[in-house]
């Protein structure tokens, strides 16, 4: 008895010194803006407090401010793009006007919606969402070329704010603006960068999977927990103090691409007009809106954030989405769809083989920003 009332002091105690300790590091230094310093400050309070409250109030505009804000037209819209009933995946890819090679690899390869209807009986939409060139002389030639991209592929939407780095937040409003508007019917709405590799068919049967349990409240993807504000003035995610005072962010999934079920968009969308969308890191403003919602980020262990995928048919069998491709879309689609190759990893050998390829390519000493090395226990 005795000795287990020491044994829960001692624990105090341990707690009690570990937070002491915590507090006087952040004291100590708490005028200094290493990294060190703001990635310790940042976890210890994502995991001794993890109540963000308090951005619930502040990053929020007042009631008679609303209505004040600016709104965008869309410049290319498809009201119809959406009309089939079973929308299971309306998928948002963040493009920009120039880049229009990148959006026909996307065609040509994982966005082939006739392809994924054919072989997966999916109905998936993708649309382009995009702003207008900062150059107003590139912008009337490319306006132009759009119209004529867009008669094609009846697939961009475009609003008139310039698509910035900065205005990110305003693409961010867009995508969900749209999905509420014209597709609520879709059961999972997705957003990605326009330089990633999407497995469609794995992710295709594995949200159906989801969708037979009716799923709610679904955020999932690549998980930043406890990551501070970048406060170096050269970064080009700086946030200054007087956008966002506190060291570290609410969860939030990278924005290279995360997935959401419809009852979320809904909601995700309510707080985005409630809250200052002046904020420009896309992903993070998601999570300011998720956090006044009371949604939390689900990790998925085959979502990548930065990093790329090493390319392997036993890495196929299992990758949902991988960034840094442009060049590489159409090898990398016809390798990570080919049966053959996949058939590799089938049966009990194929298992065993798979893991320990799966081992060497994602446990190794030096640091790779790919999927973590649990993801090849999994
Ligand atoms: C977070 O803190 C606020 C007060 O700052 C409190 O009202 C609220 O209940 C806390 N939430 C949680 C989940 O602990
Ligand atoms: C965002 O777009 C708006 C509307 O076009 C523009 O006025 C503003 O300058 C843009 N902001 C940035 C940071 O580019
Ligand atoms: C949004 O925040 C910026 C500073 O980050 C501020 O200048 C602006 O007034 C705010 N907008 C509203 C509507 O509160
Ligand atoms: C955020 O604030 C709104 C009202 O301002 C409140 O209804 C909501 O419950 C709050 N959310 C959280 C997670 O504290």
């Amino acid at each position: 008895m005795v000795f287990g009332v020491r044994r829960i002091r001692k624990w105090q105690f341990m707690q009690i010194f570990a937070s002491c300790f915590i507090l006087s590091v952040m004291l100590l230094w708490g005028q200094q803006d290493t990294q060190i310093v703001s990635h310790v400050k940042s976890y210890s309070y994502r995991f001794l407090i993890n109540n963000y409250s308090f951005v619930n109030n502040s990053l929020s505009i007042s009631r008679n401010k609303i209505y004040g804000m600016p709104q965008y037209k869309y410049l290319i819209n498809h009201k119809e793009r959406c009309q089939a009933q079973d929308v299971l995946l309306l998928l948002f890819v963040k493009s920009s006007p120039e880049s229009r090679h990148r959006r026909d690899a996307i065609r040509q390869t994982w966005g082939n919606e006739k392809y994924i209807f054919s072989e997966y009986d999916a109905n998936i939409k993708i649309v382009f969402a995009l702003g207008v060139q900062k150059d107003p002389v590139k912008r009337q030639i490319l306006q132009a070329e759009l119209k004529w991209e867009d008669q094609k592929y009846n697939d961009l939407i475009q609003q008139d704010f310039l698509d910035t780095f900065h205005n990110l937040t305003l693409k961010l409003v867009l995508q969900f603006e749209w999905a509420n508007t014209y597709c609520p019917h879709a059961k999972f709405i997705m957003s990605a960068d326009d330089d990633i590799f999407i497995h469609t068919p794995n992710l295709v049967s594995y949200l159906q999977s989801l969708e037979k349990t009716n799923v709610k409240d679904l955020w999932i993807g690549r998980v930043h927990r406890g990551s501070p504000p970048n406060r170096n003035r050269n970064s080009k995610y700086y946030v200054p103090y007087q956008m966002y005072q506190w060291s570290s962010y609410p969860d939030y999934t990278s924005g290279a691409a995360y997935v959401v079920s419809s009852d979320v968009a809904a909601r995700v969308y309510e707080a985005s007009q409630t809250l200052n969308t002046s904020f420009y890191i896309d992903d993070v403003f998601m999570g300011l809106c998720a956090n006044k919602i009371g949604i939390m980020p689900q990790h998925h262990l085959f979502f990548s954030g930065e990093g790329k995928a090493p390319y392997h048919p036993c890495i196929y069998s299992k990758m949902m989405t991988s960034h840094g491709h442009v060049e590489d879309l159409h090898h990398l689609w016809q390798e990570a769809t080919n049966h053959k190759i996949n058939s590799l990893s089938a049966g009990f050998w194929g298992g065993i083989y798979c893991r320990l390829v799966n081992i060497i390519l994602l446990c190794p000493l030096r640091f790779v920003d790919t999927y973590s090395c649990s993801a090849a226990w999994s």
